[in-house]
This record gives structure tokens, C-alpha cells and sequence, in this order.
């Protein structure tokens, strides 16, 4: 992570964020004993291993193993960049930031980035002027008629055409000063086999896709006619990553905060046509299933979604695939279902404003879209039918958080299907089986992770957690230990890093070192640890006496296991010079190993 601030001013802010406060605003805690405890948003679980400590400001989960400070929460719930999650605490506590202090790889990587978008600002302006006043976008022009665009919302949503020749962009930002090197990291165009470059559009209308910031980061492009790939679209770059952006929503933001509700379609034209018939709410999702990503863009306005997806079999896959991210994410959705053949561009025109805003109002719950969908599918008349409904839904109603919604819907489902409640409910317990099997497995591979540190060697996590709580005794142990010390590596990189934290004066607050390690999964090694309590160990210094000597038997330990299967090689080989060198080294270890018996540490050997 590089440097853009400096110590004090991370650590005003982090010393001005309290993380009860920071976390409290994006969950509820509760409180028990001196920490908070609740279920973790970074997996799902339905009791409580999410931990928030106020006494040292860091905050773990014992089940996925994620952990850090009030700034790594920011990031990680708010999906921000360091910078960002800065700038955000920075806001809610009230510390004016300086201008950032970066290093060069950031000041580049910051660079390229600003380059692009300026870049992107130029190429937008360029096929927008071209669509607006060249002539040989007049067919275009024709086009976006046809389709019922005026000009007016030609430059609402500053649509472009990009014209036939092969280079035209190239040398119009050749002209503007733009290096070729920039213009290759745009994507926007294409290197040919025997050397040289041609523009990645051509002939094609341009829709720009743009931030939160009024930015271009990327362009689809359509055909004017029957050809085909009907839409190309930029590659990712710097500042564009494909299913993190929403198409229209800064033109549309303040509708959906005003509604509070937002209306999700798949393409370009089924955003722009009803949002110039009226209806303001309005974003596409580019022709994916809602990502994660996008989720969260729209959870920073509205928890209401109304799925719009054209009424064909990959728009209702692609429907319920986006469902279940939905109710996780604790979003109200409702599927809205246009009739047969249409897609929202279509409807809107055919059939007018008031129809879509009623289409709309009609839209279903979640349960009963996918309960109407399945009757069409299965005859609910017999009992094998009956059987698949109730197979497809219970995983559904199951993923609801409240639990009177999920009594609802049971309740509904019976009905519907005339059966018996009680029986259905049995079922449902028995889904939770599934359920949490699929629920483990998300659990297993973090688990897996936490598996992993909990095989670090007992003794050198003792060590470092004595290291995070005594700050005073550091000075001591690095005399007696060394990084190297440690065999496992995540420790031996904190080790290192509290070493030179400290030998540059600074304090080794666990959760002040956090901002500096840049590297997850220590982050969450040293919240976890920092975490734990040590019970009954009235005397430290004792304590650390012991792993130390501990630390280096077992160091001593692995290399003579380490030393043996190196010998029987060399012996095998017959290698008579290796195996004097190694015995050598072995024979002295072990009488090393004599200095640093007898260890007061409890704990039978570690593996
Ligand atoms: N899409 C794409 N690449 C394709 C096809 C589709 O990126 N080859 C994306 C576009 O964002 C498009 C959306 O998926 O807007 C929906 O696709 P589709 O329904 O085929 O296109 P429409 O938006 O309906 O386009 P049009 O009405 O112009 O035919
Ligand atoms: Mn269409």
C-alpha cells in the first residue's frame, strides 16, 4: 500500500473514528462485556461470530477469519480503495485531509488512470460532435430517429458515432497531443498483427457508459443495421471493470433517491427510450445478471429494486440469478413481467408512459414471481408436480432474513399448492439441511483459511500476540529473536514489520499497524490474534522467556527433520562429502538444542 498520508494524519483520523461508531452505522452491535458482538457481513451466518473490540479498536470474525480496523471495515463493507475509506472517515469525523503524500508507483498508477479518463473525455467529445454535425453520420443520425432518440437526448446521454475509416481516432488524439502508448492502454484501439494500430470502432453508434463522476470510462457501440456482433463493447482498463457499472445512473440518481426505487433493465436503448417517456429511475445492467458490485451501487440510494428483464428465457435466468444476491444483500425486489416479444424500449413505445409506470406498480414479490413462473411449468394438480414446486421454492423462502416473511410465505405456499401447512413447515426445516450445507461451503473454504492459522505453531502466535499486547517488551525481543525465527511466513512478515515499526520509533498499536501492512490476510492474523484473551498468565516477561527458548527449539527441530531426509538422500547417492557437511551441522544443532531445554509453556510440542 503506498504512502499518500502521513502517520499522523491516519492516525488522527482512525484516533477520531471510533470503530463501535463506524460499524454500529452499517450494522447493529450488540454489546457483550466489554466488546460487540454480530452476525458478520462478509458471510452469512445466523449466529453471531463477528466480533468488535472498543478497548482495542479492531474488530475479527471468528467465523470467516476476516478482521481489521475501522478503516479496513470501510473498505472491505464499503468496497472503497485506502484512499477512499480515508477520505470517507476522514468526512464523518471531521478532520480536514491534506493534499496526499504518494509514493511513485501510486502517483503513476493515480496518473494513468487520470490520463485515461481524460483520454475517454476526448474520445466521447469527438464522437459526439461527429454524431451531432458530420455528415457522414447522417445514416446514423437517421438511425437514432428510427429508434425514436432525438437530438436533444442524443446529447442528454452524449451518444457518438464512430466513423467508417480505420484510424480516424487514432489521429484525431494524435492531434490533441495524446501519446500513442496512452491511446493503446485505452482499449480503444486494436494493434495489428504485422505492427501499427486501427480504431476498435467503427461505423457504430457510441454509448458512452459513465460514472458516478460524470466520467467516460467505457463505450458500447452498436451496428446501424441487421450485422452482427450487434453490440462490441471496451475491454476493461484502469478505470473501467466490466459488472461494476450501471448504465444511466447518473443521469438517473436523483429520480431513484427521490422514488426510492430504481428499475433495472438489460440494455442501452430499453434505459434511454422510458427514461425520456418519463420514467426517471431507470439503469441498465448491460445484458449480465446483476453483479454484486452493481448491487451495492444502487444499495448507496435505494433498497428497491424492480427487475425489468426482457420476457425471454435468458432474461429470466438471468432474473433469478440476480435474485438470490438480492435477498442477501436484504434488498426488496419485485420482478416486473413485460407481455411476451417485448423489451422495455419496445413496450414503452408501443404502449406509452402510464402502461410501463403500471407494469411497474404491478410488479411481483420475489415468492410470487418464481411461484407463478413454476405453476406455468409444473402441473401443480399432481403430486410429482406439487413435489418439484415445493422442492424450487423452499431454498427461496428460506433465504429470507425475517423471520415472519418466512411464515408468510409458507403459509401462501400451502395454499396454493393445497397442502398441508404444517407438513410444508417440517419440509422447510428439512431444507435447512441443504441450506446450510450450501451455507458451509461458503463457510469451508474461508474456515479453510482460518484452519490454516490456527496450525501456525502455537508458540510463535503466542509470541506475536505478546509482541501486539506489551509493546514495552519488543525492544527486549529483538535482541533474542529474529523474523527468521519464524517458520510460519504470514508471522514472519509481521514480526518484521513490527521490528521496523518500532525501530523507526513508532507505537505497534495493533490497530495504528493495520493501515500500514497492505497485506489481507496478516491483517486478519493480527485481528484475530489481538482478539483472543490469554487467560491466567499473571506473569508475562515469563511467558515470553518461555516461547522465545521455545521458539528456537522448535526452529532447531525442524531443520535437524529437515537435516535427516537430506542425509538419507545424500546417503542413498552416496555422497560422502554431503553427508560429513550436513552431519556436521546436525551433530552441532543438537548440541544447541540441549541450551534451550526445559519450557515452562505447557503445550505439548507443536506440529
Ligand atoms: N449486449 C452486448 N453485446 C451483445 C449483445 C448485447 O453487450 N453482443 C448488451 C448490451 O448492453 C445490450 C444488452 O446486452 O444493450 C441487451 O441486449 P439485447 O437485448 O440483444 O439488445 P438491445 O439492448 O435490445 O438492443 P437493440 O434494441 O438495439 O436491439
Ligand atoms: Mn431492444
Amino acid at each position: 500500500m503506498g504512502k499518500l498520508f502521513s502517520d499522523a494524519v491516519i492516525n488522527d483520523v482512525l484516533d477520531r473514528s471510533n470503530i463501535v461508531d463506524v460499524v454500529t452505522s452499517y450494522l447493529p452491535l450488540k454489546r457483550v462485556g466489554r466488546s460487540y458482538k454480530a452476525c458478520c457481513p462478509f458471510h452469512p451466518e445466523k449466529t453471531p461470530s463477528f466480533i468488535v473490540s472498543s478497548e482495542k479498536q479492531i474488530f475479527h470474525c471468528f467465523g470467516c477469519g476476516v478482521g481489521g480496523n475501522a478503516l479496513t471495515f470501510v473498505m472491505q463493507y464499503e468496497k472503497l480503495n485506502f484512499r477512499e475509506a480515508l477520505e470517507a472517515l476522514a468526512q464523518r469525523s471531521g478532520v480536514p485531509l491534506p493534499e496526499p503524500d504518494k509514493s511513485d508507483f501510486e502517483r503513476s498508477k493515480d496518473d494513468l488512470s487520470k490520463n485515461l479518463y481524460s483520454l475517454y473525455a476526448k474520445a466521447a467529445q469527438f464522437y459526439h460532435n461527429n454524431l451531432m454535425k458530420s455528415a457522414e453520420a447522417k445514416a446514423a443520425r437517421a438511425y437514432l430517429q428510427s429508434r425514436g432518440i432525438p437530438k436533444e437526448t442524443a446529447q442528454k446521454f452524449k451518444l457518438g458515432y464512430a466513423p467508417q475509416g480505420w484510424d480516424t481516432l487514432i489521429e484525431h488524439l494524435k492531434g490533441q497531443g495524446v501519446n500513442l502508448s496512452l491511446i493503446e492502454k485505452s482499449g480503444l484501439v486494436v494493434s495489428k498483427e504485422n505492427g501499427g494500430y486501427y480504431d476498435r470502432f467503427r461505423n457504430r453508434i457510441l454509448f458512452p457508459i459513465i460514472d458516478l463522476k460524470d466520467r467516460t470510462v467505457a463505450f458500447g457501440a452498436r451496428v446501424l443495421d441487421q450485422s452482427l456482433p450487434k453490440y462490441i463493447n471496451s475491454p476493461e482498463t484502469p478505470i473501467y471493470t466490466k459488472g461494476k457499472h450501471l448504465f444511466g445512473l447518473s443521469v438517473a440518481k436523483d429520480a431513484i433517491r427521490e422514488k426510492d426505487k430504481v428499475i433495472v433493465v438489460e440494455g442501452y436503448l430499453d434505459m434511454i427510450v422510458p427514461f425520456e417517456a418519463g420514467i426517471k429511475n431507470i439503469v441498465a445492467s448491460l445484458g449480465t445478471a446483476l453483479t454484486f458490485d452493481q448491487i451495492r451501487l444502487i444499495k448507496r440510494t435505494t433498497s428497491q429494486v424492480v427487475m425489468l428483464y426482457d420476457a425471454d428465457l435468458a432474461g429470466e435466468h438471468a432474473t433469478l440469478r440476480a435474485l438470490d444476491l438480492l435477498i442477501k444483500e436484504d434488498m426488496f425486489v419485485r420482478i416486473a413481467c413485460l407481455p411476451k416479444n417485448n423489451d422495455p424500449d419496445s413496450f414503452v413505445r408501443k404502449s406509452g408512459a402510464e402502461a410501463f409506470a403500471k407494469m411497474i406498480a404491478d410488479a411481483k414479490p420475489i415468492f410470487d414471481y418464481k411461484l407463478d413462473l413454476l405453476l406455468l411449468k409444473f402441473d401443480a394438480g399432481t403430486t410429482t408436480g406439487k413435489d418439484k414446486i415445493v422442492r424450487e421454492m423452499l431454498p427461496t423462502v428460506k433465504k429470507f432474513k425475517n423471520q415472519v416473511t418466512i411464515f408468510e410465505y409458507t403459509k401462501k405456499l400451502a395454499e396454493r399448492l393445497k397442502l398441508d401447512e404444517k407438513a410444508l413447515r417440517d419440509d422447510l426445516h428439512q431444507v435447512e439441511d441443504s441450506e446450510t450445507r450450501e451455507v458451509t461451503q461458503e463457510f469451508e473454504s474461508a474456515a479453510l483459511k482460518n484452519f490454516k492459522l490456527t496450525e501456525i505453531p502455537i508458540t510463535e502466535r503466542m509470541l506475536v500476540k505478546l509482541m501486539l499486547e506489551e509493546i514495552h517488551l519488543v525492544d527486549q525481543l529483538r535482541t533474542l529473536i529474529e523474523p527468521s525465527d519464524f517458520m510460519e511466513e504470514k508471522l514472519r512478515k509481521i514480526v518484521q514489520f513490527i521490528f521496523d515499526f518500532f525501530s523507526q520509533g513508532k507505537t505497534c498499536k495493533p490497530h495504528e499497524m493495520m493501515t500500514y501492512l497492505g497485506d489481507e490476510e496478516a491483517i486478519n492474523l493480527i485481528s484475530e490474534l489481538a482478539t483472543l484473551e490469554i487467560h491466567d498468565c499473571p506473569n508475562k516477561e515469563k511467558l515470553i522467556s518461555d516461547c522465545v527458548r521455545r521458539l528456537k527449539r522448535d526452529k532447531i527441530l525442524y531443520r535437524c527433520q529437515q537435516l535427516h531426509k537430506e542425509i538419507e538422500t545424500a546417503q542413498a547417492q552416496g555422497d560422502h562429502q554431503t553427508i560429513d557437511r550436513l552431519l556436521s551441522e546436525y551433530n552441532s544443532l543438537i548440541k544447541q538444542r540441549s541450551l534451550f531445554h526445559g519450557d515452562a509453556c505447557s503445550q505439548k510440542k507443536p506440529r
